[in-house]
């Protein structure tokens, strides 16, 4: 598996798109940041959108984004982070660090990986015990938005959109991975009437038990 992405595409789409998010988004993102302390890995940056969100008690980020040219928007956010961050072109399988991080964030990127119970156990087992795993992640729907997100997961979304697939049950992955998720909601990125199928979000708290 290579670790460094080539997808002028979605990176182009990607750059756009996390230029004009909504402030609904944007506090969301703060939110999944928020009271995080220590050293942190966060998977998958992108254009580094988190990076102005971190608050001053953490004292390292490290950031994995491995599509050459976000990860170069990162490193741009990075300079300008109120928090020291390093930006690596790894993908996240590839990654591996000498100590357990605090905490590590996953943002929309958790759809994107291709084993997505494989990552939550690396993930698991990267932090310390009692270190915490921040998400905000699309997330399978019911009903009627089930049925278009296993249609455009089907069809062209991965494909347009770095692999994301927006039928995930990321939330069971993480409990079966060994997490104990201990404040979790689901929030609307776009209007519930949005006939897109990543308007729903998980955010959510999950904490590597200590014993
Ligand atoms: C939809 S973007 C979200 C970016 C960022 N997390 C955010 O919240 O704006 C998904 C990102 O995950 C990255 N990604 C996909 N697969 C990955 C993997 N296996 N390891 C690390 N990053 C990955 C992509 O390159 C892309 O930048």
């Amino acid at each position: 598996m290579s670790t460094d992405v080539d997808n002028p595409f979605f990176a182009r789409l990607w750059t756009a798109l996390s230029g004009h998010e909504t402030e609904a988004m944007r506090r969301l993102r703060k939110e999944n940041l928020s009271g995080l302390r220590g050293r942190v890995l966060e998977v998958g940056a992108g254009t580094g959108t988190n990076f102005a969100h971190y608050p001053p008690t953490v004292t390292e980020v490290i950031a994995v984004e491995p599509e050459r040219r976000l990860a170069a928007h990162s490193r741009d956010a990075a300079a300008h982070a109120p928090v020291p961050v390093t930006v690596t072109t790894d993908r996240v399988e590839q990654f591996s660090a000498a100590e357990p991080f605090d905490a590590i964030v996953c943002s929309l990127v958790l759809c994107s990986v291709d084993d997505v119970d494989g990552v939550v156990r690396q993930l698991f087992s990267m932090l310390r015990p009692g270190g915490e795993l921040r998400y905000l992640e699309h997330i399978a729907g019911t009903g009627a938005r089930a049925a278009l997100q296993r249609f455009a997961d089907a069809t062209l979304w991965p494909r347009m959109l770095g692999n994301c697939h927006t039928h995930r049950n990321t939330e069971a992955a993480i409990t079966a991975a060994g997490f104990e998720v201990d404040d979790a909601r689901r929030e609307w990125m776009l209007p519930a009437w949005a006939p897109l199928p990543v308007a729903e979000v998980a955010l959510g708290r999950a904490v590597r038990p200590a014993g």
